[in-house]
């Protein structure tokens, strides 16, 4: 991407410098000369030699609805009880009326942004996390302000940072639950401290979903809380889409629920339908395909589970006794973070693996870990391509 730095022509959203980094300048390199990589950091299962009911999905787009235009703000119906079907099947009663659809998860932030937040407010989000947070805030002239998760044999929100985190600009508190990279999903005690803490200071929660249906079989789950979109008490916003749910980032099909107190409820659902009037961006062909496209995400998943699941086992399996780094717990999600010796920095160690051993690692600051030194694997990534990456990560930590 060019360099883009703030110019007063125009608007002060523009403090990033998207100046390529050596890693970057070092991969574009090998690129250009041909050069076979390991890419360990694959997250596009249309990339991923996932196989798709390639026939299906095409059926699922010939439904001769959509050729008729009918602007719904919320969405059309049948696309919103399919969402709510979606809720049902997993336990949770949710009214297609507390369904509003966007094109994606990332639209939904950029909404609720607008709705929760004047330019300046502040968002709380997680530490290690999404890197896009910084931009889905900024873009809407919101100011991302970090919580941190910390790491105790198993991820936890450090509340002692989340309260030291509000200030009188707090609207939101965001939460990604499983959280990406680090695939921790909220605990019941969280949650119920979480939602305490915004009654008290009359914050909304934010809370992205995406990965919520991936859990590891291995987690025990009675302690998990895979959804709050039946939260009472605090008005919740649950966010999700077919990206990952179905595995079909493509098709730009996402969705908010709101839960809480009903009329806070009511009263959020119509501001956001205002929001969503004035783009109407969520096209008529995918809300009339959504009901097939996540009865037909079931499958996509369980392959996507699938793969998650042997890469996961192999990277254990292929950690020795010995070996100077481990796994960290996860109990879901499509990541795996490996800690590394902190004898260089994660970006010696991810340039010196692309340098030396063809390998693209993602190095952990590029979610923000507080300290070093830990690199990001996705589990997407095709089999053979992971165990070969994976034995030259290795090597090469094991010196
Ligand atoms: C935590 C999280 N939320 C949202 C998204 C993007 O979802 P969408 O494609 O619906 O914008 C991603 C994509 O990787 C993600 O990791």
């Amino acid at each position: 991407m060019a360099d883009i730095r703030y110019s007063p022509q125009y608007s002060g959203r523009f403090i990033w410098e998207m100046r390529a980094n050596q890693l970057s300048q070092l991969l574009d390199a090998k690129r250009r000369a041909g050069i076979s990589l390991l890419d360990l950091t694959e997250s596009n299962p249309t990339r991923s030699g996932i196989t798709y009911p390639s026939a299906q999905l095409l059926e699922a787009i010939a439904d001769p609805g959509w050729l008729v235009y009918e602007p719904t703000s919320a969405g059309l119906p049948r696309a919103r009880e399919a969402v709510a079907a979606y809720y049902a099947a997993r336990g949770y009663s949710v009214s297609p009326e507390r369904v509003l659809l966007t094109a994606s998860t990332s639209e939904a932030y950029s909404y609720l942004f607008k709705l929760l937040a004047d330019p300046g407010d502040e968002v709380l989000v997680p530490r290690p996390s999404y890197p896009l947070f910084e931009f889905l805030a900024g873009l809407e002239a919101v100011q991302p302000v970090h919580y941190s998760l910390a790491y105790h044999g198993e991820w936890r929100i450090d509340f002692d940072s989340l309260g030291a985190a509000l200030t009188p600009r707090t609207r939101a508190v965001v939460i990604v639950n499983p959280n990406n990279p680090t695939g921790s999903f909220l605990k019941r005690d969280e949650c119920a401290q979480l939602m305490e803490l915004c009654r008290a200071n009359g914050l909304s929660l934010i809370s992205d979903e995406v990965f919520s249906d991936f859990v590891s079989p291995a987690t025990a789950k009675g302690n998990l809380v895979r959804s709050v979109v039946d939260e009472t008490g605090v008005l919740t916003f649950s966010l999700s889409g077919l990206s990952k749910v179905a595995g079909l980032p493509q098709v730009k099909a996402g969705w908010i629920a709101v839960s809480g107190p009903p009329d806070a409820c009511r009263d959020a659902l119509s501001r956001l339908e205002l929001i969503a009037d004035t783009y109407l961006s969520v096209s008529s062909l995918v809300q009339h395909a959504m009901p097939r496209l996540l009865e037909l995400g079931a499958a996509m998943q369980t392959a996507i589970q699938i793969r998650v699941q042997r890469n996961l086992s192999h990277l254990q399996a292929a950690l020795a006794a010995d070996s100077p780094a481990r796994v960290l717990a996860a109990e879901g999600g499509w990541y795996a973070t490996l800690e590394i010796p902190r004898n260089r920095s994660e970006e010696q160690w991810a340039l010196e693996l692309l340098e030396l051993d063809n390998v693209i690692v993602q190095p952990g600051y590029f979610y923000d870990f507080e300290r070093e030194a830990y690199l990001v694997l996705s589990l997407l990534t095709p089999e053979h391509t992971f165990a070969a990456g994976v034995a030259r990560v290795l090597a090469r930590v094991a010196g």
